[in-house]
């Protein structure tokens, strides 16, 4: 158990692209809510109460589904205004002694455990500010793409909606899960702003950010794609639930 390390899993999204009634993290996949697969990987990696766990869109729900076998705190995100927003709701919550927190989302069920501990280890071995969980894909829509120099250094994360046709054509994508120095991620998402085709506060600002204040930035790519795959449709579930029964 790494005592200096928090969690923050973010879960306060509707899934407006489930175009479904019900939460996002609410669905089930191996039979178990998607909420639940995250919750239990990150009480392999951290105590429970380290972990903190945005809740805003049927909240009630979701803690109550998450709520029985966790013992860590809920944060809640009363309106969906961007995933760097929801970090923001969460950070208040988290114990101080965390110096790094390892950020998840809800909607990525299968990201395994020795991934995190990989993403944790070189980001403490690098002595980087940011550490971004990334993965090639050959078809990376709906992704956010990693935009990176010739030394293969991340500048900039740009959204599939705010991308230009060149920076749709990159396949290393960010997979939404990070490794983050507290201090910076408070500093950086105090500076972000919704100017994007979103108007969202997108916790993939703080990219760009940590570059102009010539932070340390690292980046891992999973080489396992399944284990990244988000769900943001009825049929990326069904997609996630046929590959594990193959
Ligand atoms: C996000 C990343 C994208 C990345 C992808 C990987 C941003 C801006 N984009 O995009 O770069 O490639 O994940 O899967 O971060 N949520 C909240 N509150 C909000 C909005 C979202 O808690 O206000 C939660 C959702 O419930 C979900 C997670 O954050 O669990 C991700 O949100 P989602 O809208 O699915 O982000 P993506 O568009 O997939
Ligand atoms: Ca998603």
């Amino acid at each position: 158990m790494n005592t200096a390390f928090g969690i923050i899993i973010l879960a306060a999204g509707k899934g407006t692209r489930m175009k479904s009634s019900k939460a996002k993290v609410l669905h089930t996949l191996a039979g178990r809510p998607l909420i639940d697969h995250v919750i239990a990987t990150a009480g392999l990696l951290v105590d429970e109460k380290h972990v903190v766990v945005v809740v805003g869109h049927q909240a009630d729900q979701v803690k109550e589904v998450a709520g029985c076998r966790f013992s860590g705190r809920f944060a809640f995100q009363k309106e969906q205004k961007g995933t760097g927003h929801a970090v923001q709701c969460a950070l208040p919550e988290l114990p101080a002694a965390c110096h790094d927190v390892v950020i998840l989302s809800g909607d990525v069920p299968l990201i395994r455990k020795t991934t995190i501990e990989k993403l944790i280890a070189d980001h403490k071995r690098q002595g980087n500010d940011v550490t971004i969980l990334g993965v090639c894909l050959q078809n990376p829509h709906g992704y956010g793409r990693l935009v990176q120099n010739q030394s293969g250094d991340v500048e900039k994360i740009v959204e599939e909606a705010d991308a230009t046709e060149s920076e749709k054509r990159i396949q290393n994508v960010n997979a939404g899960i990070y490794c983050v120095n507290t201090l910076f991620l408070e500093e950086s998402l105090a500076a972000a702003m919704p100017d994007n085709n979103q108007n969202e506060i997108y916790l993939t600002d703080i990219v760009a950010i940590a570059r102009r204040s010539q932070k340390k930035i690292g980046l891992n790519i999973c080489e396992n794609p399944g284990e990244v795959m988000g769900v943001n449709t009825l049929q990326d579930l069904l997609n996630l639930e046929s590959m594990l029964n193959s």
